[in-house]
This record gives C-alpha cells, structure tokens and sequence, in this order.
C-alpha cells in the first residue's frame, strides 16, 4: 500500500525522523492501482508523461489539459495516495494570475494534492501566491528538463562552485518561499549533500546520490520497460521490454496455432 494519510506535513517529519521517501511517477489509472499496491510513498505525476507516453524528445509541448487528464486518471487509481502534478512549461511563467488558474485547474479537476514547477529565486513570488492559495507547491532544481534549451541537453547541473552556491541559494530562497520539499535532478552528489543540510524540507533526488532525504524515479524505467535507454541513475527493478513482448509473442502463437481460446475461454 503506498502510505496513507500522507500530508505535506508528513514531508518534514518524514525527514526529521530519518525516514527516507520514495516516490514514483506515473501517469494513468492502471499502472496507478498497480503503484498503490506498493509501499511507495508518494506518486508523482511527472510531465516527463510526455515522453514516456507521446514520445516526446523532451517535455515542452505537455499542455495543462494533458496533466489533468494524466493526474485525475492516477487518482482514480490511486485514490488514497498522496500525488503531486507537474505544473508544464509556461504554465506557470507568463503571470501569477496564469500559475493559480493553472494549478488551481490540477487540483480541482486533476485532483492533484499539490503541485510541482521547476526553477529557483525568480519564482518566489509565485509559489508564495501558490501557497496562500492553499496549494502546497515541491521545487525542482538541477537539470530542471523544461529548462533544455538553456542547458543545451540533459546534462549534470551545479560543477562549478558559482553554480553550486547560486543553486544552495536558490533552494534556500524557494523553502522560504513554502515549497513542502525538493526534487534534485542529476546534481552531483557532494552538492546535493549540502542542499539537504542546509534546507528543513526533504530533498528528493534523481540522479542526485544517496545523501537526498528521497529518491524519485521514472516509473517506466524502474520496471525496464525500455532497453535502448538506461542512463547512469536508472536502476532497473525489472525487465517488462522482455517479459511483454514475450507474452504477447506467446499469445499471437496461440491466436495462429488455435491454441487460444480453448474450452476454459470460451462460451457454450
Ligand atoms: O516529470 C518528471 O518525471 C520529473 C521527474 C524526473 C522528477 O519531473
């Protein structure tokens, strides 16, 4: 069962008791039943959706309308679980009027229980609005991926020392701001070592070390559903790119030998 009853305070306590948190994305109903069924603790509901299932080279063209549909199909699915939505690209950047409407849409008709947007100082202001609003925000630092333009690809954040401090002050900055927690992408672990030191609320890494006070991975990569991509912070927990083709192999072979349906599939 993914934790019941998690709450936004549950984040800090979670952190100031050593618990770690894991977390998963996952973008539509059964695969979210599924996600449920395990002792994650929390869902998010990730615009890498894009990706994973438009197959997408990257994350911008996700649309509001597109996470609301992913985000109220997992809380169908998962209706006790405590999920987060991923605010997309320039949902949030054109005004704070925009970022309310837009994540006020994820969580009245996503049902999300809090939102997440990418980016440091220069949001504040929109996640304090957020907040007052009653709608819990979680920051996003390092290779924030609506970002990939800028950083011309998916590359490690935070090497040098300026860019190392400047992202300590961001993340200081957005906790004062009230995000409930951190994601930290692809960030040496050294420096996401010092960010969790440094903040109250729970860092959750990917690609980030083992110094985060959580991990967060893509779904779809955990369960190996992709053999052409494993990159360094995957760990794979099963092979599905095997085991589904071999089952749906096993079942066209049935179809063609009229081994399938037999007696027990079918209707007298
Ligand atoms: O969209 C997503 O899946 C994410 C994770 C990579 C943290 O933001």
């Amino acid at each position: 069962m993914t934790r019941k009853g998690m709450t936004v305070q549950a984040f800090r306590e979670m952190k100031s008791a050593g618990e770690k948190i894991s977390m998963v994305t996952c973008y539509d109903f059964s695969m979210a039943r599924l996600v449920a069924r395990s002792s994650v603790d929390v869902i998010l509901v990730g615009d890498s959706s894009g990706m994973i299932h438009a197959g997408y080279d990257n994350t911008l063209p996700v649309t509001v309308d597109e996470m609301i549909y992913h985000s109220r199909s997992v809380k169908r699915g998962a209706p006790d679980s405590f999920i987060i939505t991923d605010l997309p690209f320039l949902s949030y950047h054109v005004s704070k009027e925009d970022a309310i409407k837009n994540a006020g849409k994820l969580v009245k008709e996503g049902q999300a229980n809090s939102v997440k947007l990418e980016g440091g100082a220069y949001f504040c202001d929109i996640i304090s609005h957020l907040q007052a609003c009653s709608i819990p925000v979680c920051g996003h630092l390092g290779m924030t991926p609506q970002s990939i333009n800028s950083f011309g690809g998916f590359r490690i954040q935070g090497r040098t020392e300026t860019d190392a401090s400047r992202m300590i002050d961001d993340a200081k900055r957005i906790e004062d701001a009230g995000v409930f927690a951190l994601v930290l992408e692809l960030v040496p672990e050294e420096l996401a070592a010092r960010i969790t030191e440094a903040l109250e609320i729970p860092t959750i890494g990917i690609g980030a070390g083992v110094h985060c006070d959580g991990q967060v991975l893509v779904l779809n990569d955990i369960l190996g559903m992709d053999d052409s991509f494993k990159p360094k912070m995957v760990k794979r927990y099963a092979e599905l790119c095997t085991l589904i083709p071999e089952a749906l192999s096993s079942y066209s072979r049935d179809v063609k030998s009229s081994a399938f349906p037999d007696a027990e599939h079918s209707f007298k």
